[in-house]
């Protein structure tokens, strides 16, 4: 679907897959025998994060979060509002925020102050992409999947315009549909 918009194929769906099982693992392994709250950053993490649960052997909580986005470009804004928070007070607990690709990092490094102001008792990021050429501001995350070249992407959750999220690889979109 939707292939005379895509230059090409950048990670399969298999290797989405392992990367997302080792995640899991390492995930797992960091909060062993604890409780632990995920935070799915929506939209566009929905994807990543309903398949990395399943690979987390832990007590967990789901909980969801709105904040704006891109609007219809593909370069950042830096400013981050909540446009829905969270249900659960997480003060005392261990909280892990699931996002789906870091670029300049603003939003990464804001939600961070938002989250760390209620005290959690320890908060730590996964992300599913990176983009480390992009990185305006300085931020860490604490699981990272793949890294990849300054390439708009989709697919896997990740949109253009609210399209093409429900990709099942994720593909490098063809500039001249932004241009
Ligand atoms: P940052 O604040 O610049 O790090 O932007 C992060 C957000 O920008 C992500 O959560 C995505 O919603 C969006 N984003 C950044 N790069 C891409 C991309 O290549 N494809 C789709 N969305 C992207
Ligand atoms: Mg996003």
């Amino acid at each position: 679907m939707f292939e005379q918009d895509m230059e090409k194929v950048l990670i399969t769906r298999e290797e989405i897959a392992v990367k997302v099982r080792e995640l899991g693992k390492q995930i797992t392994e960091e909060f062993k025998g604890e409780q632990l709250i995920v935070v799915c950053i929506l939209r566009g993490s929905c994807v990543f994060y309903a398949d990395l649960i399943r690979e987390l052997e832990l007590d967990v909580k789901l909980d969801f979060m709105v904040l704006s986005s891109y609007g219809d470009n593909s370069s950042t804004s830096g400013h981050v509002v909540v446009k829905q928070d969270l249900a659960e007070n997480i003060k005392g607990k261990n909280v892990l925020v699931v996002e789906d690709i870091i670029d300049s990092g603003r939003t990464i490094k804001r939600l961070k102050e938002i989250l760390l102001e209620r005290e959690p008792k320890k908060l730590k990021i996964v992300t599913l992409l990176d983009k480390p050429s992009r990185r305006e501001v300085d931020i860490t995350t604490d699981f990272t999947g793949i890294s990849i070249p300054d390439e708009f992407v989709v697919g896997y959750g990740l949109d253009f315009a609210q399209k093409y999220r429900n990709l099942k690889d994720i593909c490098v979109l063809s500039p001249k549909v932004y241009k």
